[in-house]
């Protein structure tokens, strides 16, 4: 579906998650998909400096790498290390104020001062996490979390079950 553009960083939450769900409609490519979202989702939270997506492996075991916005990023992390794979563990979302003070973070681009990551679930399955890194100490709060987690919601909804990463 090709979408009007939009200022998207001045857009509400709705407006974004109306651009999300017309990114999602007719599309049959998840990674042409995912990278449309990742840009979405770089462009309306501002003050980022990497915005993407990690997968779960087939094996379970660890999250690999997926479209995103940013620096080069580390290809594979195992399940229960650094904050995405913390996040995959407990399957719960994970703020982290100051990066610098989390025990085991990962650093892909030293100018990431603070992270969220949101896992994208389906009853027992974790699909994978959304990942954001910002430059600002403490900039994600609930109104960023609200916004990530109900793209992860939508984003699992619809996810194919042809689409697999090894
Ligand atoms: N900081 C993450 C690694 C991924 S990058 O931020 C893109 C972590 O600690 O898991």
């Amino acid at each position: 579906m090709e979408l009007e553009p939009l200022d998207l960083l001045q857009a509400d939450a709705e407006t974004v998650l109306l651009y999300v769900e017309g990114l999602m409609t007719g599309e049959a490519n998840w990674v042409a998909t995912l990278a449309n979202l990742s840009s979405v989702l770089h462009e309306a939270l501002g003050r980022v400096n990497w915005t993407g997506f990690y997968i779960t492996s087939d094996t379970g075991q660890e999250l690999i790498v997926g479209p995103f916005q940013g620096k080069v990023a580390c290809t594979r992390i195992a399940v229960g290390q650094g904050v995405v794979g913390t996040a995959a563990r407990t399957r719960s979302s994970l703020i982290v104020p100051d990066v610098h003070k989390f025990p085991g973070h990962i650093a892909c681009d030293s100018a990431s001062r603070s992270e969220i990551v949101v896992p994208i679930t389906a009853g027992a399955r974790l699909f994978g996490v959304i990942d954001v890194d910002s430059p600002e100490e403490d900039r994600f709060q609930s109104a960023e979390c609200s916004l990530l987690e109900q793209v992860a919601s939508r984003v699992a909804a619809r996810w194919p079950a042809s689409f697999h990463q090894t």
